[in-house]
């Protein structure tokens, strides 16, 4: 851990989709929520590794997301099935668990993992840790309604004041997705990774295009040699190469923030030291 302290920043996204008109203001004060929460953590002297798993879980239960058990889309047969990745930046630890069913927050099962030998574990293995580790199952819950087409992921990227980078991602899938279909989410490389030394960066979007073409892993090629900004701009002109729509948030080594999106609209929250919480819903908002 780095003992100089320096500036904080966090940014946080509740999934690179449409958005429909009457669900704007659900994704906007989700996001200011969530980054509210972190901003206070972060000022407080918290961990990056902290943080990022404690906005994850306020983005997870709120039913306007594609996450955790209220908001999470159903695949084929009817049964939600989530994924979650949690990296710590310092460490390159790594806790990420795919198709997990009846869990409130995946995030927390994923955050467990991070100190194990294990990096990944699937369905019933991550059921049985889960239960392990004191999990309930919650087995009466009906699947969340959107009206937007198309419903992604949720994620947040924070450095704290020791220069650490962590990242959180978590998603319920595709709608409609094959059973057991995994996406980009818990794949170190394609839906996230931290290196408080290269970066953080965690995606949202169209999972196997993310995954073809190792979307946060590209982020961080570019990002050596440009503003995080058009890094992720870059990064996300490669989805030429395997066609879908997908975002990107990230932070920079240095404390510098950058995003974007193919996507229609990107829920977006952010913030950092010193510059109050702000919510978007497409990256043309920042710049009015
Ligand atoms: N990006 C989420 C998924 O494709 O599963």
């Amino acid at each position: 851990m780095h003992n100089i302290k320096t500036n904080w920043a966090l940014i946080a996204h509740g999934g690179a989709k449409d958005i429909a008109p009457d669900e704007e203001l659900a994704n906007r004060e989700g996001l200011m929520e969530a980054i509210a929460a972190g901003s206070t953590l972060l000022e407080k002297g918290a961990h990056s590794i902290d943080v990022v798993e404690a906005v994850v879980k306020i983005l997870e239960k709120n039913p306007a997301y594609n996450a955790g058990l209220y908001g999470s889309v159903t695949n084929e047969d009817g049964i939600i099935e989530m994924d979650a990745s949690i990296m710590d930046g310092e460490t390159l630890d790594i806790g990420a668990v795919a198709g997990i069913q009846d869990i409130e927050h995946p995030i927390m099962v994923a955050r467990l993992l991070l100190r194990e030998k294990a990096i990944f574990l699937v369905g019933d293995g991550a059921a049985k840790f889960a239960k392990e580790k004191g999990f309930s199952r919650i087995l009466n819950h009906s699947p969340a309604k959107h009206n937007s087409p198309g419903c992604d992921t949720v994620g947040c990227v924070a450095r704290d004041k020791y220069g650490a980078l962590a990242v959180a991602t978590s998603t319920g899938g595709l709608e409609g997705a094959k059973a057991g279909r995994v996406g980009d989410v818990p794949l170190p490389g394609c839906g996230f990774y931290a290196d408080s030394k290269r970066g953080g960066v965690s995606a949202s979007g169209d999972g196997e295009s993310i995954a073809r073409i190792m979307l946060a892993s590209e982020f961080l090629y570019f990002v050596r040699d440009m503003h995080p900004d058009q890094a992720v701009e870059r990064a996300l002109t490669l989805l030429e190469k395997a066609p879908g729509e997908a975002g990107l948030i990230a932070i920079a080594p240095d404390g510098t923030i950058g995003w974007g999106h193919t996507s229609p609209n990107f829920a977006v929250g952010v913030a950092s030291e010193g510059v109050k919480p702000s919510a978007y819903l497409k990256k043309s908002e920042e710049k009015l």
